[in-house]
Parts: structure tokens; C-alpha cells; sequence
């Protein structure tokens, strides 16, 4: 079996516990193949001047974890400024985040080659590569253009926009261009793959195979829907352990006269948190039998904080908290506990099985997996109701949760209401169906699914589109 090497930006020790589901399942894949994982190591050198220095390997049980630290003038273009300060607003539709400056895309770049320089001569030649996100989309046409010819692979764990919205982009054709030097890229969904297809037809005159096939700038690639999922047997184990049931029976204990209601996202514009609160807010204004009734623990984690959108969107959050507890608190009862801080992985599962309501409400959003987490942390007997936007590209798939367009303020509140009212058999049958898809389509299908299919695809081709 060939040996599998994941890129990432960030990359996690797969035998940690707190690694969460992508790792757990990407380490089973590499633990099986003997393989690698390259990427950030999450430092960022200070010292002007400081070399960027030399790959730092790290035995991981099977796995071989291979690191690189980054200068800070690298890391602030590459990260902070074209990373996410122009692909990450501009894949969520946020073209009035983005920040073009010239300088981010040549440190992109810079980083990309620089990854393609310490990786390549670790490759051996029948590897299996397989990029991840948004961060390294031109790492397969500097890896070619270093005459590396080995199957290359890439997903997109966010979402893609329609083709008018990436053409927004100065260098988009640059970047899509650079897709064509893998042999397959995966996207979460079939309407981010629609808006590839459309985007290379339309701008790059790309010439269509059929199957998802297509010839551009002499090179075929392949590209398909793989709708991420999670190890669903995992997250029910965490649920079930005494982590998890001590948490479970706390929340319990602490809520056992109100119904519980929950958001964990990380502090994201595109998560849809003040659009949430304002839905909340209209379910208690309009429902005042939810006073006193209802509590919403909304877990908001700190997250690339030295980007200014991400500062702003905090201010919004912190106020509308605020103002929803001025106005409708009693002395013993706060409508919604706000935290601005990371909770640990294995206390999650105890209060997503806690709550009654989950609110996954993201403006836009490639996957969200915990949508997919709350389904399977339920108790099938007494399930709770996802709330979850139809933005998200989980909703595809869950289509027994209760969709919800998070612009409309009291569409989203009737859907809450109706969450907290629904009987129990209604709950049942829509949990049953959703705990269907979230275990057919789980993690395990998602790996072995876009391997399969990379290990068929090849251009014909080698060298760089
Ligand atoms: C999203 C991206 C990931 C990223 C994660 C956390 O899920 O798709 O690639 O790692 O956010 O963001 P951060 O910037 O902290 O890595």
C-alpha cells in the first residue's frame, strides 16, 4: 500500500484526544500506511533574519509528524493577511472583508514554494499526497514545477462561491489555475462543486470529460463532492465516558428546570453569531412563556484575533449578550451565558446531550461539524432538535433538522420555538434519520472515499498547468 502524506497549515499529534475527528481518522489512515503529516508548526520565528530553518521530524506511534516554523513577516502575509484576510471572506461571500493588499498574495506564495521546498525532498516516489485547505491550494503546482509526479490530492474544507464572487479576487485565475496541477480536488458539497465547474467553464474555457472530468492548461483533473463527516463511534464513546456523563448529569442538575439550548462555534464572522443572538432575542420577546424557561449557552472561542474583522464581530457579540441580559434577565435567570473562551473537546459531548436545542447558524459555512457532533451525542430515546442554517453545507445532507435562513430574524425564531416545543416522537424520527446519514456518511467514508477515487484519477501529464 503506498505511503499517504497530509499537508495541512496546522497539523495535530493524532494521539491526543483533544485532536478531534479529522485528525483521529486521518491518523488512522496514516498510522495504516506508515505515513506523514507536514505543515505549521505553530511557530512563528520573531528575530528578523531568523532562517526559516530546517524540518522537524517527530515520531508519532506510526506516524511521522514533520514540522516547519515560519518568520513572522511570512506568517503575517501568508496567515493573517491572504489566508484569511482574502480567501477566507471571500470563499464565505464576504467580499466586503477582504483585504487585497499586494504584498499577501506574494507571501502566500512564498510559503507555498517554501512548503514545496522541505516537503519535496521527503517524498518518495509512489507517496499518495493529499493537501488540505484553503491555505496551500498552489502547494501541488510548486511541488510539480520541483519535478515531484507523485498523485496529488486536494479538499476544500470551505466552501467555494459562485464564479463572479471569486472573480473578484486579483490572481483568482492564478489560483484556480494552480488547482489543475493535482489529480483530484474534493469540495464539501454539490453546490461548492457546481460553482467549480461553472467558474472553469466559464473563465478558464476548460473542456468537460464528463464525470466531473476536465482539461485545462494541459492537464486533466478531477473533481467531485466529499462531504466531510466525523468518527461518529468516537464522539458517542466521549458521550459515553465519565467525562462525558459527569458533564451530562452537571448541566442536568444545573439546568433541571429549563430547557438548554446551545451554540460552540469558534468567534467567526462567518458563524452568524449576531444574527443568532437577534433570533433569540425575538423568540423571548415575542414568547414570553420562554422567560425564565430558556437558557442559550452560547461558546464562542477565540480565533484569529489579530485579523480586524475578528475584533469587530466580538464587540457586536459581547453587546447583544449584553443587552438581551439587561433586558431580559431576572435575579434568577439570565437568558443567555455568553463565553468568549475554548472548552475542552471531551466536555462537549456531556452538554450537547444536555441541551434541548442546538443553534447552528452560520451565514455560510463549509461543513460545520457540530452539527453532525450534537446529532450523535443525543440520547436516541430523548433527542434534542437542530436548529441549522440552510448556508451550512451540512445542510445538504441533514435534512430532517430544522433548516433556517439566519437572515430572517423571526423565521429563525419560530424555528427555535418550534424546537422547544416538539414532541417527543417527532424528535425521535427526525434524530433517527439524521443519526442515518451522520453514520453512513461518516469520517471513515470521507477518507476512503476521496482515496479511492485519487488512486484511479491521474492526469496524464506531469509538470506544472
Ligand atoms: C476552519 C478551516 C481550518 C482551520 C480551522 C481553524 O475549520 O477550514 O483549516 O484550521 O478553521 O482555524 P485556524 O485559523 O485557527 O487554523
Amino acid at each position: 500500500m503506498a505511503r499517504l502524506v497530509v499537508v495541512s497549515n496546522r497539523i495535530a499529534d493524532p494521539r491526543k484526544t483533544a485532536a478531534g475527528g479529522l485528525a483521529v481518522a486521518l491518523a488512522e489512515v496514516l498510522n495504516n500506511t506508515g505515513g506523514m503529516w507536514f505543515g505549521w508548526s505553530g511557530k512563528i520565528l520573531e528575530q528578523p533574519g531568523e532562517s526559516d530553518g530546517d524540518v522537524k521530524l517527530q515520531q508519532a506511534g506510526a506516524v511521522k509528524l514533520a514540522t516547519i516554523d515560519l518568520t513572522r513577516e511570512d506568517h503575517d502575509a501568508y496567515y493573517l493577511g491572504y489566508s484569511n484576510g482574502v480567501l477566507w471572506p471571500v470563499f464565505h461571500y464576504r467580499l466586503d472583508l477582504a483585504d487585497f493588499d499586494a504584498g499577501y498574495i506574494a507571501g502566500y506564495r512564498r510559503v507555498n514554494q517554501l512548503f514545496a521546498r522541505k516537503l519535496a525532498p521527503l517524498l518518495k516516489d509512489d507517496d499518495i499526497i493529499w493537501v488540505q485547505d484553503y491555505h496551500l491550494i498552489p502547494l501541488a503546482a510548486e511541488l510539480r514545477a520541483l519535478g515531484c509526479n507523485q498523485r496529488i490530492g486536494f479538499f476544500l474544507h470551505i466552501p467555494l462561491p459562485p464564479p463572479l464572487i471569486l472573480a473578484a479576487i486579483p490572481g483568482h485565475d492564478w489560483l484556480i489555475r494552480a488547482l489543475f496541477a493535482y489529480d483530484l480536488a474534493g469540495f464539501q458539497s454539490k453546490a461548492d462543486h457546481s460553482h467549480f465547474s461553472e467558474y472553469v467553464r466559464s473563465e478558464a474555457h476548460a473542456q468537460d470529460l464528463g464525470e466531473g472530468r476536465w482539461r485545462a492548461f494541459n492537464r486533466t483533473l478531477q473533481a467531485g463532492a466529499y462531504p466531510i463527516g466525523i468518527d461518529v463511534e468516537e464522539f458517542v464513546g466521549l458521550t459515553e465516558a465519565p467525562e462525558g456523563r459527569e458533564m451530562y448529569e452537571r448541566m442536568k442538575r444545573e439546568y433541571s428546570r429549563r430547557k438548554l439550548l446551545v451554540g460552540v462555534d469558534r468567534l467567526d464572522y462567518s458563524k452568524g453569531l449576531p444574527h443568532r443572538m437577534r433570533a433569540f432575542r425575538e423568540l423571548l420577546a415575542r414568547n414570553p412563556e420562554t422567560h425564565n424557561s430558556a437558557t442559550l449557552i452560547q461558546i464562542a472561542s477565540p480565533s484569529r484575533e489579530d485579523v480586524s474583522a475578528y475584533s469587530d464581530i466580538l464587540h457586536e457579540l459581547e453587546s447583544l449578550c449584553g443587552s438581551i441580559n439587561g433586558n431580559f434577565g431576572e435575579l434568577d435567570w439570565m437568558p443567555v451565558r455568553y463565553m468568549h473562551r475554548t472548552v475542552a473537546r471531551a466536555r462537549l459531548p456531556g452538554l450537547y446531550r444536555a441541551s434541548r436545542v442546538a443553534l447552528v447558524t452560520p451565514l455560510r459555512d463549509g461543513m460545520n461539524l457540530v452539527a453532525k457532533e450534537f446529532i450523535a451525542a443525543q440520547d436516541p430515546e430523548n433527542p434534542g432538535v437542530l436548529v441549522l442554517s440552510r448556508f451550512a453545507g451540512a445542510a445538504e445532507q441533514l435534512r430532517e433538522a430544522l433548516l433556517v435562513n439566519p437572515y430572517d430574524t423571526e423565521g429563525t425564531a419560530s424555528a427555535i420555538h418550534l424546537a422547544l416545543q416538539m414532541p417527543l416522537e417527532e424528535r425521535k424520527t427526525r434524530h433517527q434519520a439524521l443519526m442515518k446519514t451522520i453514520q453512513k456518511y461518516d469520517v471513515h467514508w470521507w477518507c476512503a472515499s476521496f482515496l479511492d477515487t485519487l488512486a484511479q484519477a491521474r492526469s496524464e501529464e506531469s509538470g506544472t498547468p
